[in-house]
Order: C-alpha cells, then structure tokens, then sequence
C-alpha cells in the first residue's frame, strides 16, 4: 500500500485534494498533515474521517523535530503540499508568518523527503503546489506560460516563489523527483470568506458593504476548486518529474463584472429585486502593490495530460452560492472570533 502524504488538506484547495485521493484510491494510505490555523477546519474534511484509509496528523511544517519524527515513523512513497499562508493582504500585515510556513515549512519537507528517498526515488514524488502570482503582474495582453520569469511583487508571492525555486533547486541538486504546479484562482465550498468570493457572498447574504479595492479593474483568472483538484491528481500520477504545469480556468474576470454577476445571481437565490446587493458595492482603498492581471496559459497540461476545466464559470458559481447559503452555520462559525478582529483591521 502507497503512503502519500498530503498537507494543509483541512484548508480550501487541500480538503478538496485530500477527498478526491481519499475516495478514488483506496489502496493508498492518505496522512493529511494541518497545523489547522485559522485557515484549517476539520469540518471541511468531516465526511471522511472515518474512512479505513485515511489518517489526520495536526503539526506543523516548521517544526524540524516534529517532521522529522513522522517521517522516521513512515516511509512515505509521495508527498502533495498545499499547507501555505495563502493570504496576500495578510502577507502584508505579516510577512515573516509567510516565509516562516511557505518557505522554512517548504524546506523542512523538502530535506526529510531527500534524506528518505536517498538513492532510492523509484516510484517516489514531490508535487509543489503554487500560484500563478509568482509570475507577477500581465498588462492587458498576453498570459503566463509555464517559460514565464518569476517577478512576484506581494510577501505572499515572494514567499512561493522562494519555495518553488527551492523545490527546483531540490531537484537539480540532489535529483529529487519534484513536479510543481502553479494555479490561478480558485473558487468553490470551503473558501475561508477572507477571499473575494466567500466575503462577498458572506456580506451580501448579511446585507454589508462589499469593499471592491481601487477601481474594481483588477483581472483574475478563475477555476472551480474541484477542476484544480482533478488537474492535480492528474498530474502527480501522470506529469513528468522536474517540469512544471500551469493550471488555468481559461476565464478571466474584471473584480467588478465579477462581483456584478456574483449580486445578481445572489439577488435571484435570496428572493431580492435584482440590483438590490449592487447596492452594497462600495470602493475602499487600494490593496498596496496590487497585480493588475493574472491569465494562465494551460494549454501545456492540456495537451499533455488531457486536462481542461469541466465546470462552466456559471455553473460554477451557482454551486458555489448553493453550497454557501446551504451551510451557513459553517461561515457563522468560521467567521466568529478572531476573524472580527482580522475584518475590523482590514477594512475598518
Ligand atoms: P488555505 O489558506 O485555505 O489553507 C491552507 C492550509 O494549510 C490550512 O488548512 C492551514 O491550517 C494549513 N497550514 C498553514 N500553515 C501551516 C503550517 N505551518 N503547518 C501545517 N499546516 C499549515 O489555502 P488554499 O487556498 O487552500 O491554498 C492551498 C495551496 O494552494 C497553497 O499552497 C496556495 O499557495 C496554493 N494556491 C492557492 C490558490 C487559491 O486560489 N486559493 C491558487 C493557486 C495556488
Ligand atoms: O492567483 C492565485 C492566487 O489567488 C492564490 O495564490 C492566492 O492564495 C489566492 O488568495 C488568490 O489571490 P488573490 O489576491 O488574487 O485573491 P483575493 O480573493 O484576495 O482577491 C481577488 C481580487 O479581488 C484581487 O484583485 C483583490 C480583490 N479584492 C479582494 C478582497 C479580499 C477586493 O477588491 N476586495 C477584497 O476585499
């Protein structure tokens, strides 16, 4: 039996990852690593905590001792990591929290799977997961291909640009078998409402003002977080080691068409004449070094490996807004305690 070990699988993006692989292999042995921050929720992953293949390990990838402790306990055969500070506008606030988990986090794992796998990377893998921020800014044209050089510009994209350059750096070095994958915007179930889709979903439903940075021309290139799922198992079973794949929705948006759309099919849900949640629509200050466009190229893992996006934008989001005014006990206790704080502090 294959032991992978996935991290941050009680975030978004991971308890997606996790489920798939929990579900559709059950001769894997699947450890989902979390320190569970305020972004880690076992409610997210509550569906599959009893399931005979499945472990739940809460620590953390900056402490040395403790990673390496569980990986003298087990020899695993593949690794998924996810586990990250995935905020930019907290990376701003704190930088250091973001080179302490995305880069010393990163390195810690890197080096236990390098002294285990020593001389013997048969069958052994490293998936990466990144972003596609780590590319910096496009103007108006053009898009991020996987031969793109690096410029990221927020303390968040810093930080994953720095862990990608050490996996590579892990690879060309020591021959670690790595393969990294750098995705543009998820959305979907399970989106800790710091993000622009979950908070302004949370907000319209509460009736708050939805606080659109600058001018709202902002561009992002959206995937539903179960795509991003598919595309990553596809490419740990099947992707070549030492290459990288950028995964994309093919979809871009302006923040403002978004959030226009995102009011109108929340009006229609909640039963409110249409331009109601418009309303809430309020221009707050802009977020410091704030990347105009992000557009993927994912034609590379398209033709490769067969990907493409099976969920339409549309589709997408009305699953999205179901799912959300379906489990709103699950946003009113994510957003209770030091999440009030956080919100006061950002947008006060
Ligand atoms: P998230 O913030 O929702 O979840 C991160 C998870 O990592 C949480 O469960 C948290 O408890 C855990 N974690 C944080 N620090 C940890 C530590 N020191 N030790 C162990 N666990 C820790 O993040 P997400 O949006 O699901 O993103 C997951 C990964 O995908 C990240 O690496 C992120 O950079 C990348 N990514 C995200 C997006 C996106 O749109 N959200 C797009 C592309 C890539
Ligand atoms: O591109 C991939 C990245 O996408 C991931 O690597 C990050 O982990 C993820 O957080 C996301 O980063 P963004 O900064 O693009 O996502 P966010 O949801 O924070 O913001 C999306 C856009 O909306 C961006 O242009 C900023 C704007 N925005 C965001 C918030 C939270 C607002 O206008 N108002 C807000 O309150």
């Amino acid at each position: 039996m294959k032991k992978i070990l996935i991290t941050g699988g009680a975030g978004f993006i991971g308890s997606h990852v996790v489920r798939r692989f929990v579900n559709r292999y059950p001769n894997y042995q699947i450890f989902n690593l979390d320190a569970l921050t305020y972004a880690g929720n076992l409610e997210n992953i509550k569906d599959i905590q009893d399931k005979p293949n499945y472990t739940f390990v809460k620590g953390d990838i900056v402490d040395e001792s403790f990673i390496n402790d569980l990986f003298s306990k087990h020899n695993f055969d593949g690794i998924l990591h996810l586990a990250a500070e995935s905020h930019v506008d907290r990376s701003i606030e704190d930088p250091l929290a973001f080179v302490k988990t995305n880069v010393v986090g990163t390195m810690n794992l890197l080096n236990v799977a390098k002294n285990q796998w020593k001389g013997n990377f048969e069958g052994k893998r490293f998936h990466h997961i990144s972003t596609d921020e780590v590319y910096g800014s496009l103007g108006t044209e053009g898009l991020f291909t996987e031969d793109t050089p690096y410029d990221p510009n927020s303390p968040y994209s810093a930080s994953k640009a720095s862990s990608d350059h050490f996996v590579r750096a892990y690879g060309e070095t020591y021959d670690l078998p790595y393969i990294l994958t750098n995705c543009s915007n998820n959305y979907g179930p399970y989106h800790f409402p710091e993000k622009l889709i979950p908070l302004f979903i949370n907000n319209i439903i509460n009736n708050n003002p939805l606080p659109l940075y600058g001018d709202g021309n902002y561009t992002r290139d959206w995937l539903f977080v179960e795509d991003h799922a598919v595309a990553i198992d596809l490419v740990f079973h099947k992707g070549k080691n030492h290459e990288t794949y950028n995964i994309g929705g093919f979809n871009e948006w302006k923040n403002i068409e978004l959030v226009k759309l995102l009011c109108n099919l929340m009006d229609q849900k909640l039963g409110r004449i249409e331009g109601t949640s418009q309303e809430l629509i309020t221009y707050v200050k802009d977020r410091p070094g704030h990347d105009l466009r992000y557009a993927i190229d994912a034609s590379k893992i398209n033709k490769e490996l067969g990907w493409k996006p099976s969920v339409t934008f549309e589709e997408g989001l009305e699953k999205t807004i179901n799912w959300y005014l379906n489990n709103q006990e699950w946003l009113k206790n994510v957003t209770s305690g030091s999440y009030k704080d956080y919100y006061q502090k950002q947008y006060s």
